[in-house]
């Protein structure tokens, strides 16, 4: 049986911590279901940690669906949220339907995430409303990266954390099933853990919220020169990958590989015709 939104909104009335990571393949997404992680996100982090652009911008809807294909594919438990990429759900709440239907549908996701507040409650509540969980997800939203002026901790002023709460209170109001915070001070999650009926889910955000999500490349440790802060690495698996790919080069480069072992045998009479059927080719 696969997760649902509701019942993420139940481990936060049990009490029940939870976890949550990113996957963006069928070989990820089966990993993390068969850890028993009840959430996978197919983040726009895909942008950068997969597809090599230095923000989130680029992304687009159909690189968000197919990768959510690959995830539905590979996880049958985890609730799947597929996250709306930039631009796809700003110009009317109409867009936003048009592009979290196509998450739906086409995707095979459960739920979408978005990023903002009060500006988008009218969104969740249209997107809700036609039966398309929300996650949303606040504090540094990377998709307003130009306007936020770089990747800062948000909710550090009391001005900020002021319009973070009132921005956290009016999703909640429209109807959200979880939030997602980012890069947001600890006492400040703490203080909206506490408050919110519906989970929170940190990122950089502390000890203290419902649930805890990661960028999967950033805890196998798919990049040896950087590391978020907020991340700790659990493998280094780019050194181990470099270090097969290096010994794979140089096996062919030499000639020990492949060997008979990794070849499909053939009875001596059909090299015998060949040659019988080629003679100026000997
Ligand atoms: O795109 C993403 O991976 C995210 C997480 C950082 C929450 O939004």
């Amino acid at each position: 049986m696969r997760m649902t939104s509701a019942n993420i909104r139940r481990m936060k009335q049990n009490g029940e911590r939870f976890v949550a990571l990113t996957a963006y393949d069928v070989v990820t997404a089966r990993l993390v279901d068969a850890a028993g992680i009840p959430l996978i996100l197919v983040g726009d982090s895909l942008g950068m940690v997969v597809l090599g652009h230095d923000s989130t911008i680029p992304v687009t809807l159909d690189a968000i669906i197919h990768h959510t294909q690959a995830v539905v594919r590979g996880a049958q438990k985890a609730l799947i949220v597929a996250d709306l990429p930039f631009m796809t759900y700003h110009k009317s709440a109409e867009q936003a339907l048009d592009s979290a239907a196509r998450c739906i549908q086409e995707g095979g996701a459960q739920a979408v995430k978005l990023e903002g507040g009060g500006s988008v409650a009218s969104t969740i509540r249209r997107l809700t409303s036609a039966g398309i969980p929300v996650m949303a997800h606040l504090g540094l939203t990377p998709q307003s990266i130009h306007q936020l002026g770089g990747y800062k901790a948000q909710g550090k002023t009391s001005a900020q954390a002021r319009r973070l709460v009132e921005d956290a209170l009016a999703i909640e109001e429209a109807g959200a099933f979880s939030v997602v915070l980012e890069c947001v001070p600890a006492d400040l999650s703490r203080w909206l853990t506490q408050r919110l009926s519906i989970p929170t889910i940190g990122i950089g955000a502390g000890p203290d919220c419902d649930a805890e999500i990661q960028v999967v490349s950033d805890i196998l440790g798919w990049f040896s020169d950087f590391v978020p802060k907020h991340a700790r690495q659990y493998a280094k698996l780019s050194e181990v990958a470099a270090t097969a790919i290096q010994a794979y080069a140089d096996d062919v480069q030499s000639g020990r590989f492949p060997t008979e072992q990794q070849s499909i045998p053939l009875a001596a009479d059909v090299i015998r015709d060949l040659d019988i059927a080629f003679p100026d080719r000997q």
